[in-house]
Protein backbone atom coordinates (compact mmCIF):
# COMPACT_ATOMS: atom_id res chain seq x y z
CA UNK A 1 0.00 0.00 0.00
CA UNK A 2 1.26 3.60 -0.90
CA UNK A 3 2.01 5.58 2.03
CA UNK A 4 -0.24 8.97 1.56
CA UNK A 5 0.64 11.24 3.83
CA UNK A 6 -2.49 12.57 5.33
CA UNK A 7 -3.45 16.59 5.68
CA UNK A 8 -4.18 17.94 9.65
CA UNK A 9 -7.65 18.24 8.21
CA UNK A 10 -7.99 15.07 7.13
CA UNK A 11 -6.50 13.43 10.67
CA UNK A 12 -8.96 15.40 12.42
CA UNK A 13 -12.07 13.97 10.28
CA UNK A 14 -10.39 10.43 10.91
CA UNK A 15 -10.07 11.32 14.65
CA UNK A 16 -6.52 11.31 15.00
CA UNK A 17 -5.04 13.49 17.55
CA UNK A 18 -2.21 15.82 16.48
CA UNK A 19 -0.20 18.01 18.22
CA UNK A 20 -0.47 21.44 18.19
CA UNK A 21 2.07 23.82 17.61
CA UNK A 22 1.62 27.09 18.01
CA UNK A 23 3.50 29.96 15.85
CA UNK A 24 6.43 31.24 16.60
CA UNK A 25 6.36 34.86 18.01
CA UNK A 26 8.64 36.37 16.24
CA UNK A 27 8.62 34.68 13.23
CA UNK A 28 10.10 35.98 9.90
CA UNK A 29 6.20 36.52 8.86
CA UNK A 30 5.52 38.99 11.78
CA UNK A 31 6.77 41.59 9.26
CA UNK A 32 3.28 41.61 7.64
CA UNK A 33 1.32 42.93 11.26
CA UNK A 34 2.98 46.36 10.05
CA UNK A 35 0.59 46.24 6.82
CA UNK A 36 -2.67 47.01 9.43
CA UNK A 37 -3.58 50.59 9.49
CA UNK A 38 -4.70 52.08 12.64
CA UNK A 39 -7.96 53.71 12.48
CA UNK A 40 -8.10 55.11 15.86
CA UNK A 41 -11.00 57.77 15.87
CA UNK A 42 -10.19 61.16 17.30
CA UNK A 43 -11.11 61.63 20.89
CA UNK A 44 -13.46 63.39 22.72
CA UNK A 45 -16.12 62.95 19.91
CA UNK A 46 -19.51 61.85 19.92
CA UNK A 47 -19.44 58.40 18.25
CA UNK A 48 -22.30 57.10 16.23
CA UNK A 49 -22.57 53.37 14.71
CA UNK A 50 -24.85 53.25 12.07
CA UNK A 51 -26.46 49.84 11.11
CA UNK A 52 -28.81 49.05 7.96
CA UNK A 53 -30.74 46.12 6.50
CA UNK A 54 -28.92 45.29 3.04
CA UNK A 55 -31.59 44.84 0.71
CA UNK A 56 -34.56 44.72 3.13
CA UNK A 57 -37.00 45.77 0.56
CA UNK A 58 -36.75 42.60 -0.69
CA UNK A 59 -35.80 40.69 2.41
CA UNK A 60 -39.47 42.16 3.18
CA UNK A 61 -41.60 41.36 0.50
CA UNK A 62 -40.24 37.55 0.64
CA UNK A 63 -41.24 37.49 4.74
CA UNK A 64 -44.10 39.29 3.73
CA UNK A 65 -43.67 42.23 5.87
CA UNK A 66 -46.77 43.75 6.89
CA UNK A 67 -47.09 47.24 4.68
CA UNK A 68 -46.20 49.55 5.46
CA UNK A 69 -45.01 48.63 8.64
CA UNK A 70 -44.60 45.31 9.96
CA UNK A 71 -45.10 45.76 13.77
CA UNK A 72 -43.37 42.38 14.55
CA UNK A 73 -40.35 43.03 12.56
CA UNK A 74 -40.04 46.73 14.37
CA UNK A 75 -39.84 45.15 17.55
CA UNK A 76 -37.96 42.41 16.31
CA UNK A 77 -35.28 45.26 15.26
CA UNK A 78 -35.72 46.76 18.88
CA UNK A 79 -35.08 43.79 20.37
CA UNK A 80 -31.67 43.40 18.84
CA UNK A 81 -30.76 46.59 19.07
CA UNK A 82 -31.76 46.10 23.42
CA UNK A 83 -29.07 43.17 22.94
CA UNK A 84 -26.23 45.58 21.69
CA UNK A 85 -26.66 47.99 23.89
CA UNK A 86 -26.48 45.57 27.18
CA UNK A 87 -23.45 43.66 25.90
CA UNK A 88 -21.69 47.88 24.95
CA UNK A 89 -22.46 49.75 28.01
CA UNK A 90 -20.98 52.73 26.62
CA UNK A 91 -24.03 53.17 24.13
CA UNK A 92 -25.85 56.23 26.08
CA UNK A 93 -29.25 55.76 23.44
CA UNK A 94 -30.18 54.16 19.89
CA UNK A 95 -32.17 55.15 17.75
CA UNK A 96 -34.26 52.99 15.03
CA UNK A 97 -36.42 53.69 12.62
CA UNK A 98 -37.71 50.73 9.30
CA UNK A 99 -34.64 48.58 8.51
CA UNK A 100 -31.66 50.64 10.39
CA UNK A 101 -30.39 51.76 13.68
CA UNK A 102 -28.10 54.41 15.35
CA UNK A 103 -25.89 53.65 18.33
CA UNK A 104 -24.75 56.57 20.25
CA UNK A 105 -21.54 56.07 22.24
CA UNK A 106 -20.13 58.53 25.33
CA UNK A 107 -17.34 60.80 23.50
CA UNK A 108 -15.00 59.95 26.56
CA UNK A 109 -15.53 55.98 25.40
CA UNK A 110 -12.55 53.92 24.97
CA UNK A 111 -13.58 50.96 23.80
CA UNK A 112 -11.30 49.04 21.92
CA UNK A 113 -8.73 52.15 21.96
CA UNK A 114 -11.41 53.79 20.43
CA UNK A 115 -11.04 51.58 16.99
CA UNK A 116 -13.02 51.95 14.24
CA UNK A 117 -13.57 49.09 12.46
CA UNK A 118 -13.36 47.06 15.53
CA UNK A 119 -16.50 48.96 17.41
CA UNK A 120 -18.42 49.02 14.01
CA UNK A 121 -17.70 45.30 13.47
CA UNK A 122 -18.69 43.98 16.71
CA UNK A 123 -21.88 46.16 16.87
CA UNK A 124 -22.92 45.22 13.42
CA UNK A 125 -22.26 41.06 14.33
CA UNK A 126 -24.42 41.14 17.56
CA UNK A 127 -27.17 42.91 16.08
CA UNK A 128 -27.24 40.31 13.27
CA UNK A 129 -26.64 37.83 15.41
CA UNK A 130 -29.35 38.84 17.52
CA UNK A 131 -31.69 39.50 14.92
CA UNK A 132 -31.56 35.95 13.82
CA UNK A 133 -31.22 34.48 17.54
CA UNK A 134 -34.68 36.40 18.33
CA UNK A 135 -36.34 36.28 15.15
CA UNK A 136 -38.36 32.59 15.85
CA UNK A 137 -39.73 33.94 18.73
CA UNK A 138 -41.11 37.59 17.78
CA UNK A 139 -41.98 36.67 13.75
CA UNK A 140 -44.40 33.53 14.77
CA UNK A 141 -45.06 32.17 12.55
CA UNK A 142 -43.14 33.49 9.36
CA UNK A 143 -40.00 31.38 9.03
CA UNK A 144 -36.74 32.96 7.99
CA UNK A 145 -35.84 32.11 4.43
CA UNK A 146 -32.62 33.31 4.18
CA UNK A 147 -29.77 35.36 6.36
CA UNK A 148 -30.02 38.87 6.79
CA UNK A 149 -27.42 41.31 6.28
CA UNK A 150 -26.42 44.38 7.93
CA UNK A 151 -24.32 47.14 6.67
CA UNK A 152 -22.50 49.41 9.39
CA UNK A 153 -20.68 52.95 9.28
CA UNK A 154 -19.20 54.92 11.95
CA UNK A 155 -19.86 58.76 12.24
CA UNK A 156 -17.84 61.15 14.42
CA UNK A 157 -19.52 64.77 15.33
CA UNK A 158 -18.01 67.64 17.52
CA UNK A 159 -20.42 68.78 19.60
CA UNK A 160 -24.08 68.45 21.08
CA UNK A 161 -25.63 70.25 18.56
CA UNK A 162 -24.00 68.47 15.67
CA UNK A 163 -25.38 65.03 17.20
CA UNK A 164 -28.92 66.53 17.82
CA UNK A 165 -29.04 67.76 14.57
CA UNK A 166 -27.77 64.07 13.33
CA UNK A 167 -31.20 62.49 15.70
CA UNK A 168 -33.64 64.46 14.26
CA UNK A 169 -32.85 64.34 10.78
CA UNK A 170 -32.97 60.34 11.54
CA UNK A 171 -36.53 61.04 13.13
CA UNK A 172 -37.44 63.51 9.97
CA UNK A 173 -36.71 61.03 7.86
CA UNK A 174 -38.64 58.47 9.75
CA UNK A 175 -41.58 60.74 9.54
CA UNK A 176 -41.12 61.88 5.37
CA UNK A 177 -41.28 57.82 4.81
CA UNK A 178 -43.71 56.60 6.93
CA UNK A 179 -46.68 59.77 6.03
CA UNK A 180 -45.57 58.84 2.40
CA UNK A 181 -46.14 55.24 2.97
CA UNK A 182 -49.04 55.42 4.96
CA UNK A 183 -51.07 57.00 2.26
CA UNK A 184 -49.19 55.13 -0.72
CA UNK A 185 -50.31 51.80 0.38
CA UNK A 186 -54.20 53.16 1.52
CA UNK A 187 -54.01 54.81 -2.16
CA UNK A 188 -53.35 51.40 -2.83
CA UNK A 189 -55.15 48.89 -0.59
CA UNK A 190 -58.51 50.76 -0.24
CA UNK A 191 -58.26 53.23 -2.82
CA UNK A 192 -57.64 50.36 -5.39
CA UNK A 193 -55.24 52.32 -7.55
CA UNK A 194 -52.57 50.06 -9.07
CA UNK A 195 -48.89 51.15 -7.61
CA UNK A 196 -47.79 53.78 -10.38
CA UNK A 197 -51.31 55.47 -10.45
CA UNK A 198 -50.42 56.31 -6.30
CA UNK A 199 -47.00 57.03 -7.16
CA UNK A 200 -48.72 59.62 -9.52
CA UNK A 201 -51.27 60.74 -7.53
CA UNK A 202 -48.32 61.89 -4.30
CA UNK A 203 -45.97 63.09 -6.99
CA UNK A 204 -45.04 66.44 -5.77
CA UNK A 205 -47.88 66.55 -2.48
CA UNK A 206 -46.63 68.03 0.65
CA UNK A 207 -47.16 67.03 4.37
CA UNK A 208 -50.64 68.66 4.33
CA UNK A 209 -52.04 67.04 1.24
CA UNK A 210 -51.10 63.82 2.07
CA UNK A 211 -52.69 64.27 5.66
CA UNK A 212 -55.69 65.68 4.10
CA UNK A 213 -55.73 62.86 1.17
CA UNK A 214 -55.67 59.97 4.57
CA UNK A 215 -58.42 62.21 6.53
CA UNK A 216 -61.13 62.79 3.45
CA UNK A 217 -60.68 59.89 1.52
CA UNK A 218 -60.10 57.43 4.27
CA UNK A 219 -61.21 58.75 7.36
CA UNK A 220 -57.75 58.36 8.92
CA UNK A 221 -56.38 60.71 10.95
CA UNK A 222 -52.49 60.26 10.75
CA UNK A 223 -52.22 61.71 14.41
CA UNK A 224 -53.24 58.99 16.04
CA UNK A 225 -51.06 56.04 13.96
CA UNK A 226 -48.85 54.71 16.15
CA UNK A 227 -46.15 56.19 18.04
CA UNK A 228 -43.74 53.65 16.56
CA UNK A 229 -44.56 54.20 12.75
CA UNK A 230 -44.52 57.87 13.22
CA UNK A 231 -41.41 58.63 15.29
CA UNK A 232 -39.33 55.29 15.62
CA UNK A 233 -38.06 54.07 18.85
CA UNK A 234 -35.76 55.81 21.32
CA UNK A 235 -34.17 52.81 23.73
CA UNK A 236 -32.48 55.09 26.86
CA UNK A 237 -30.99 53.53 29.83
CA UNK A 238 -33.10 54.26 32.85
CA UNK A 239 -32.86 52.97 36.14
CA UNK A 240 -36.62 52.04 37.13
CA UNK A 241 -37.73 52.35 40.46
CA UNK A 242 -40.54 50.47 41.81
CA UNK A 243 -42.07 52.14 45.13
CA UNK A 244 -38.75 52.93 46.83
CA UNK A 245 -35.64 53.79 45.44
CA UNK A 246 -33.97 50.73 47.36
CA UNK A 247 -36.22 48.56 44.86
CA UNK A 248 -34.42 49.58 41.41
CA UNK A 249 -32.73 48.37 38.33
CA UNK A 250 -31.22 49.43 35.24
CA UNK A 251 -33.74 48.75 32.19
CA UNK A 252 -33.26 49.59 28.26
CA UNK A 253 -36.07 51.71 27.98
CA UNK A 254 -38.17 52.48 24.98
CA UNK A 255 -39.93 55.48 24.30
CA UNK A 256 -41.31 57.27 21.24
CA UNK A 257 -40.89 61.05 21.47
CA UNK A 258 -39.47 63.60 19.35
CA UNK A 259 -35.85 64.61 19.47
CA UNK A 260 -36.60 68.23 17.93
CA UNK A 261 -38.15 69.23 21.43
CA UNK A 262 -36.07 70.56 24.33
CA UNK A 263 -38.06 69.28 26.29
CA UNK A 264 -37.03 65.59 25.34
CA UNK A 265 -33.15 67.33 26.21
CA UNK A 266 -34.18 68.28 29.37
CA UNK A 267 -35.84 64.96 30.35
CA UNK A 268 -33.50 62.94 29.69
CA UNK A 269 -30.52 65.31 30.62
CA UNK A 270 -28.18 62.18 30.98
CA UNK A 271 -27.44 61.84 27.46
CA UNK A 272 -25.52 64.97 26.72
CA UNK A 273 -24.04 65.52 30.34
CA UNK A 274 -23.37 61.79 30.58
CA UNK A 275 -24.02 61.32 34.32
CA UNK A 276 -25.71 57.99 35.75
CA UNK A 277 -29.17 56.77 33.90
CA UNK A 278 -31.90 59.14 34.78
CA UNK A 279 -34.49 57.09 36.81
CA UNK A 280 -37.84 56.42 35.43
CA UNK A 281 -40.99 55.92 38.30
CA UNK A 282 -42.77 52.89 37.20
CA UNK A 283 -46.59 53.99 37.13
CA UNK A 284 -48.38 52.75 40.39
P1 LIG B 1 -29.99 48.99 0.99
O1 LIG B 1 -30.11 49.49 2.42
O2 LIG B 1 -29.32 50.01 0.11
O3 LIG B 1 -29.38 47.64 0.87
O4 LIG B 1 -31.48 48.86 0.39
P2 LIG B 1 -32.85 48.47 1.13
O5 LIG B 1 -33.65 47.64 0.17
O6 LIG B 1 -32.61 47.92 2.48
O7 LIG B 1 -33.60 49.89 1.24
P3 LIG B 1 -33.58 50.99 2.38
O8 LIG B 1 -32.61 50.66 3.46
O9 LIG B 1 -33.41 52.33 1.70
O10 LIG B 1 -35.06 50.97 2.91
C1 LIG B 1 -35.53 49.97 3.77
C2 LIG B 1 -36.63 49.17 3.10
O11 LIG B 1 -37.00 48.10 3.97
C3 LIG B 1 -37.93 49.94 2.91
O12 LIG B 1 -37.93 50.68 1.71
C4 LIG B 1 -38.97 48.84 2.89
O13 LIG B 1 -39.08 48.30 1.60
C5 LIG B 1 -38.36 47.78 3.82
N1 LIG B 1 -38.99 47.78 5.15
C6 LIG B 1 -38.44 48.19 6.33
N2 LIG B 1 -39.33 48.05 7.34
C7 LIG B 1 -40.46 47.54 6.80
C8 LIG B 1 -41.74 47.17 7.33
O14 LIG B 1 -42.03 47.26 8.55
N3 LIG B 1 -42.66 46.68 6.44
C9 LIG B 1 -42.39 46.56 5.11
N4 LIG B 1 -43.33 46.08 4.30
N5 LIG B 1 -41.19 46.89 4.58
C10 LIG B 1 -40.24 47.38 5.41
MG1 LIG C 1 -31.55 49.01 3.99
Amino acid sequence: MRNIALSYSQKLLKGISVLYIPAMANSKYEYVRKYETDDRLLPNCWLIVRIDGKGFHKFAEKHKFKKPNDNRALELMNKAASSVMEEFKEIILAYGQSDEYSFLFRKDMELYNRRASKIMTCVCSLFSSSYVFHWPRLMVPTKLRYPPAFDARVILYPNNQTIKDYLIWRQVDCHINNLYNTTFWNLVDKGGLTNDEAEKRLRGTVSSDKNEILYSAFGINYNNEPLMFKKGTILLRKRLLHGDSANSKIVIMPVHEDFIKDAFWAEHSEILSMSKPGTYKWPS
